[in-house]
């Protein structure tokens, strides 16, 4: 073959990378404590995503049509009734669900794992990996049983350990395994298809939590034969408050509702004795009691539609590269230790936590913010048993979500979106070479448990 062939075959085999998407947000200036204004780079897209440019247009054009969702006769109550159980179907599309799941729409990740714990049958056991976001990691605790396990060194070993404690299990009752898609703290992909195919063949049943996997590579619940998939819609440029719960019918239609109220219940009749007969539905929203967030489900599925039509191949290709930009460009800086469990080259989708020798986390953080106009998170990221044991164990006793307290020992977390310029990562990756090089550039103080700048001014 001749040599431009080769080249040509080559490049045609990389999957092609992206423009950024547009995002909302993407011209906003920050002040910097040095003086001026910079484009603020939002690098904690783990946390909250952007709305998409286009999920924002396509709400801003239903929002006055916007009418009550299952409960009215007028035009508008219809058409938003219509968007609504549309929103479900592309949902449904998105994860490539089975003929007869459910999707049900929650608040969140948090609301749909919680759901699901609602709904475990008597007696069900609980696998969780101690490596899980607390999100996964406590709602269980109405379970039969819960078993955590340990956080394993590699893909393979957590599907040994997670084979190994099915085992012990009684192979008759009910049970679930709770699994991460990708890691809210290292990024790293966790072996879902292997982890599910393990579960079933011990008789138990498996719920992803994909709330840092669905925004950044395509998650299809039949090939990845999990039971129920879990995301939230404000990680997936959707912040409109709704979430997902998506999968099995069976546990869902046989729980109590979620919620009692209104929505969920069909026929409500008052009994010779005084009290009160219910009917539920059998379907979605059983669980969806209330008047159901449409502007929250309608944005979720604009936002499917807009990643699928991107393509998550050239996504990640995209993402990848912002996550070499970032190892490499800090490749010679010692004092940088990345956290990771899987080792250093391990697939992740776009998130990256480390530490900085010498630099307590919320002062670097602050540092980042005031000095560069750079959003990143410190903290132990809701995820403390994990954060703990890659940090070696003493956090100093760092405290709930947000809000590390003085000198405790913990870590930052830098994390990308589809709309993230390769500007705002270059500029995290110099600013972080300059901050090790030269210090901070100004004082700072702590106050309620965080580093803020010192009003008196430079270093
Ligand atoms: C892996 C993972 N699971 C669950 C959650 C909880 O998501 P939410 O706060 O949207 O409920 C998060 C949030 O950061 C997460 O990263």
């Amino acid at each position: 073959m001749p040599a431009a062939t080769a080249t040509a075959t080559a490049v045609a085999a990389e999957p092609s990378v992206c423009a950024p998407l547009p995002v909302l947000g993407r011209d906003v200036a920050v002040p910097l404590v040095t003086g001026g204004e910079v484009t603020y780079a939002a690098l904690d897209q783990a946390a909250s995503a952007p709305a998409l440019q286009r999920v924002w247009d396509d709400v801003a054009a239903y929002a006055p049509y916007y009418g009550s969702v299952h409960r009215g006769a007028g035009y508008l109550s219809q058409l938003s009734t219509d968007l609504f159980e549309n929103a479900r179907r592309t949902v449904a599309e998105f994860l490539d669900c089975r003929d007869g799941d459910e999707v049900v729409f929650t608040r969140s990740t948090t609301d749909s794992l919680n759901l699901l714990a609602a709904a475990l049958p008597d007696g069900c056991e609980v696998f969780v990996f101690e490596t899980e976001h607390h999100a996964a990691l406590l709602p269980w605790r109405r379970a039969g049983r819960v078993t955590f396990l340990d956080a394993p060194d590699s893909p393979a070993q957590a599907v040994a350990a997670l084979e190994r404690a099915l085992a012990d299990r009684d192979p008759y009752g009910p049970a679930l395994v709770c699994v991460t898609g990708a890691s809210n703290v290292t990024g790293e992909l966790w072996p879902v298809r292997e982890l599910a195919a393990a579960a079933h063949a011990h008789g138990a049943r498996i719920v992803l939590d994909a709330a840092q996997l669905a925004p950044h590579r395509a998650v299809s619940v039949r090939e990845l034969d999990v039971d129920w998939v879990a995301f939230s819609g404000h990680k997936l440029y959707a912040p409109f408050g709704s979430g997902v719960l998506a999968g099995r019918a069976d546990w869902l239609r046989e729980a109590e509702p979620y919620l009692a109220g209104g929505g969920a219940s069909r026929t409500v009749v008052r009994r010779a004795d005084g009290g009160v007969d219910v009917r539920w539905h059998e379907t979605a929203a059983r669980h969806e009691a209330g008047s159901p967030n449409v502007i929250g489900a309608y944005a979720v599925a604009s936002a499917c539609k807009a990643l699928t039509e991107a393509g998550f191949e050239a996504l990640a290709a995209r993402e990848d590269a912002l996550v070499c930009a970032v190892r490499e460009g800090l490749a010679d800086v010692p004092e940088v230790r990345f956290l990771s469990l899987f080792g250093d080259d391990a697939p992740r989708v776009g998130v990256l936590s480390f530490v900085v020798d010498g630099w307590n986390s919320s002062h670097f953080a602050a540092a980042l913010s005031a000095e560069y106009g750079i959003g990143v998170r410190d903290g132990l990221f809701c995820a403390h048993p994990l954060v703990r044991r890659l940090l070696g164990g003493d956090t100093g006793g760092a405290g709930e979500c947000g809000a590390p307290e003085p000198g405790a020992l913990n870590a930052i977390r830098v994390s990308f979106g589809a709309g993230t310029p390769e500007e705002h990562v270059a500029r995290f990756v110099r600013a972080v070479r300059e901050l090790v090089r030269d210090g901070a550039r100004w004082t700072y103080r702590t106050v309620d448990g965080r580093c803020v700048p010192d009003a008196s001014g430079r270093a």
